[in-house]
């Protein structure tokens, strides 16, 4: 199924019967109050808000757009499906076909798109003008960024690159931008203020999903829009913006075009993050100043909810963190990988990976390449266990069965120190420069060297165990 753009998304999720209308939200916290609760479902519809209160009809917001299996396989282009382990599956076979047919998909320079229906600049531009959320009580303002794309070009190389960082209104014409330590968009914002230069910056706000899902995970870098032509099976089309010249998606529904000076801030924050603790306080952050928006008319702002998890995005993201990783693991050596799920509610702070052993040490290199090895999983994470490929990683049951019956804290736990993280890490005391965390590595396989005498596990044979619901179901 070819989606063009957020609207026809929006119509075949309506088909699936999988979207919800709600009108008369407040944006000042009842949407993200309902996004909560919505969130509380399992598998939970994606949200569409009409007539906000202070808006004209027809300044809609999206929130939960991939809560569900059917939605994300809508989004990639993957076979529908209503499974999560059949999803991973479907999206591990599809990753590594995407990246061989990165350059094959450029994205694709027209002139025209229904973004630019409405163009607004200089004294114009007014950042109220769409129905921003404020998510939850203590957020330092309202925030017009959760689900967006901010595109910024690397002065050096000339990479374009589109990462999803948080954005906070301040004014008509300011927003605050938070960019973690190392992530491409803040690489080349350093970049230019080390020449003394403003950064050029153009943000997408409403998009078919799949932009947001590219820019919110590590791909290659400045690979976001050819990976979304690939995903798509044609090239993304983008329009120059005249005042940056930076490329933004033409099925954009709102693009902001300006620039972040260097050696402005102003506060930002606090923000309810994705792992649900206000994490980074209140402080001076850049600004990017806004001197021109494009919007189509009516337009529909994308926006994640986040806070106590699982939180809107946390699924998605599990889905396709797990699946690189695999990938990546696979990439870096590790042999007989059988499964790897970073699950919702820990998001980066928990990795289980499933392996089926074959030497002394395997399970150490697994659990140490992830923990360090990989550039998704090196960042951020606290927890990584390794379990033998009987265990399924997406069953927490069964992950917590292993770990209390095959793991022996004294030898099975190692400690990594001064690791990649970064302020929003609720364990580090702020402020602070160490930026540290330290990472658990649990091997909670049947030891290697006595494999064979382990307690066997209680098994019931497939068939009789369908013979017996037949005998019994209606019992049962
Ligand atoms: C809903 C959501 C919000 C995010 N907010 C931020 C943010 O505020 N700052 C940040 O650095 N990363 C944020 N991320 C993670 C980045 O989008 C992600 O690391 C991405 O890969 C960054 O792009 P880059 O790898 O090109 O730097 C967010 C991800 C999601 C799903």
């Amino acid at each position: 199924m070819y989606v063009s753009d957020l609207r026809a998304w929006l119509e075949e999720a309506d088909k699936l019967g999988e979207l919800k209308r709600i009108e008369e939200a407040d944006w000042d916290l009842e949407i993200g109050c309902i996004s909560h609760l919505n969130l509380r479902r399992k598998n939970c519809p994606v949200l569409l808000f009409d007539r906000i209160k202070g808006y004209p009809p027809g300044y809609r917001l999206v929130t939960c757009p991939l809560t569900s299996p059917r939605r994300i396989a809508l989004t990639f282009g993957l076979p529908n499906t209503v499974s999560t382990s059949q999803l991973l599956v479907n999206v591990r076979d599809k990753l590594a076909l995407w990246e061989a047919n990165l350059s094959s998909f450029p994205p694709m320079v027209v002139t025209s798109g229904p973004v630019l229906e409405n163009v607004h600049s200089g004294g114009e531009v007014d950042l109220f003008e769409f129905p921003s959320p404020k998510w939850n009580e203590l957020d330092g303002g309202r925030y017009i960024g959760t689900g967006g794309a901010v595109i910024t070009r690397d002065p050096d190389t000339g990479d374009i690159n589109a990462g999803n960082y948080r954005l906070m209104v301040h004014d008509k014409n300011t927003l605050g931008i938070y960019v973690s330590p190392g992530k491409h968009g803040g690489i080349h914002i350093e970049r230019y203020h080390a020449r003394g230069e403003p950064c050029p910056v153009v943000i997408s706000l409403g998009h078919d999903p799949v932009v947001f899902g590219i820019s919110s995970v590590e791909v290659p870098a400045g690979t976001e829009y050819s990976y979304i032509g690939a995903i798509k099976g044609t090239p993304l089309e983008v329009i120059e913006d005249e005042i940056t010249g930076l490329p933004f998606p033409a099925s954009s529904e709102i693009v902001l075009a300006g620039s972040c000076p260097p050696g402005e801030t102003r506060i930002e924050g606090p923000f309810g993050e994705w792992h649900g603790y206000y994490a980074s306080k209140e402080r001076p952050a850049p600004i990017i100043k806004i001197e021109r928006v494009y919007h189509r008319h009516n337009p529909i702002l994308l926006g994640i909810y986040m806070g106590r998890p699982p939180c809107d995005g946390a699924y998605y993201l599990s889905v396709l963190r797990s699946a690189r990783t695999y990938s990546d693991l696979a990439r870096a050596g590790v042999p007989e990988v059988k499964s790897v799920w970073s699950h919702e509610v820990g998001g980066r702070f928990l990795y289980v990976v499933a392996i089926k052993q074959r030497y002394a040490g395997h399970a150490k290199q697994a659990a140490l390449t992830v923990a360090q090895g990989l550039r998704l999983s090196a960042f951020r994470g606290r927890y990584v266990i390794v379990v033998d490929d009987d265990i399924d990683p997406t069953n927490m049951d069964d992950v917590i069965w292993a770990l209390c019956t095959r793991s022996d804290p004294e030898k099975g736990i190692d400690i990594v120190r001064r690791a990649w993280s970064d302020d929003l890490d609720p364990m580090i005391r702020k402020p602070t420069k160490a930026l540290f965390n330290s990472r658990a590595i649990i091997d909670a396989c049947r030891p290697f060297e006595w494999i064979d005498e382990f307690p066997q596990t209680i098994q019931i044979n497939p068939d009789y165990e369908q013979r017996m619901k037949e005998k019994w179901g209606d019992s049962l």
